[in-house]
């Protein structure tokens, strides 16, 4: 598995992923089409100046065009000061292999060796149990629930806190 940054050309991986129902289910449903060329061309630009750390996971390097899903790690200031955060998608035909956990922790190490980003959250859905498993086995914290603002939504999360210096579990 290899993550590398996304560039202009993913447009048809977040087509897949944040278009789909299946995928959007604990995320408030798909989002529409229109547009994603254009989020795509701002993830980019944002990886390509290193202001945020949007990777697309590459499963197997031998094959460099197949995409397996996204790991990203970016701030954000919602009102109450800045937040580092931290989420995840891994496409319907690539999940259940454990790849979710191996690129989250692999970005958690990088920041943890960068000393980058500080404490880091991750808000999955309350029921979304894979998501809430990996953040218990990765070691973050459950700090609560909250809303959460995502694309122009309020969803109900869980509010998970790693400081990846002391808390990663060990492999
Ligand atoms: C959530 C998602 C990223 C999981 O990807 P994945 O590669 O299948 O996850 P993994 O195989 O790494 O499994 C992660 C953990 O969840 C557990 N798990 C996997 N599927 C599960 C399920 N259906 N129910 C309960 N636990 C599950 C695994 O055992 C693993 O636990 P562990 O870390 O204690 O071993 C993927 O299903 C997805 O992208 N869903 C749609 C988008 C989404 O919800 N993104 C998350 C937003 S926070």
């Amino acid at each position: 598995m290899r993550l590398r940054d996304v560039t202009p050309d993913d447009v048809d991986a977040y087509l897949r992923m944040r278009c789909d129902p299946v995928m959007m289910a604990d995320l408030g449903g798909p989002l529409p089409a229109d547009g994603m060329a254009d989020k795509v061309r701002r993830d980019a630009a944002a990886a390509a100046a290193d202001t945020a750390w949007i990777k697309m996971i590459v499963p197997d390097p031998r094959v460099p065009g197949e995409v397996a899903g996204t790991v990203c790690l970016w701030s954000h200031d919602d009102g109450d000061g800045p937040v580092s955060e931290i989420g995840w998608m891994v496409l319907p035909e690539f999940q259940g292999r454990g790849l979710a956990g191996r690129v989250t922790r692999r970005l958690l190490e990088q920041a943890r060796d960068e000393d980058r980003w500080g404490t880091v959250h991750a808000f999955p859905a309350t029921d979304n149990a894979a998501s809430n498993a990996l953040c218990r086995s990765l070691g973050f914290r459950l700090l609560g629930e909250r809303d959460v603002p995502f694309a122009d939504r309020v969803l109900r999360g869980n509010q998970w806190a790693i400081t990846p210096r002391t808390d990663l579990t060990p492999r």
